[in-house]
């Protein structure tokens, strides 16, 4: 197995964090990770926050226990969101797609390029599904009709053991032709 595969097998939605906190630098490479994703027409719709601040972190923990969900999520260390901007796309395609036709995979890729490094980095992330948006946005100062992306969780992980990948058949889902 390459580096890569191996990176892909180690990286997992981590559900419980150490008290130790993530040092600035390598949230900067997380994202910078992030930065370096591909897009549609390289229109980059994307933007980020990174919550490092104590209690931002902690009030960002609470708007993501929506429906009782996610109990461990206030041990979080810090959280990057990842929002949705204005895809700007080459004339020819935007004549034919909605500008951001592409944006929400692109920002998908960035965010498996920010775990993917949170991952080399030796952190944990996982990606939060269910959250309280108008809250956040009312904390972290960010426009009421922004589209989010994603809200990814970090921390140093708690458990270390890398479990095995529940997915799919590689036969059942490829094909060759
Ligand atoms: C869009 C999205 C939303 C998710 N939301 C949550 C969530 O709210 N809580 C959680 O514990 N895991 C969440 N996950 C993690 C998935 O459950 C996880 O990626 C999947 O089970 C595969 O496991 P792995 O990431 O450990 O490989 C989310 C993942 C994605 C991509």
């Amino acid at each position: 197995m390459n580096d890569f595969l191996d990176l892909c097998k180690r990286r997992q939605s981590c559900r419980g964090f150490s008290e130790r906190s993530v040092e600035h630098n390598k949230l900067v490479q997380c994202v910078e990770a992030g930065r370096l994703a591909h897009s549609g027409c390289n229109s980059q719709p994307w933007s980020f926050v990174v919550a490092e601040n104590k209690d931002i972190v902690s009030q960002i923990a609470l708007c993501g226990q929506q429906l009782k969900q996610n109990v461990w999520l206030n041990t979080a260390k810090a959280f990057i969101i990842v929002l949705e901007e204005h895809a700007v796309l080459s004339p020819v395609i935007s004549g034919f797609l909605d500008s951001q036709y592409y944006a929400k995979g692109d920002l998908g890729a960035a965010a498996a390029y920010i775990c993917l490094e949170a991952a080399e980095q030796g952190l944990g992330s996982c990606i939060i599904g269910i959250y309280d948006r108008k809250k956040i946005c009312e904390l972290l100062n960010i426009p009421a009709e922004k589209q989010f992306g994603y809200v990814i969780a970090l921390g140093y992980p708690l458990n270390e053991t890398i479990r095995q990948k529940n997915r799919k058949a590689f036969e059942e889902i490829v094909r060759f032709v």
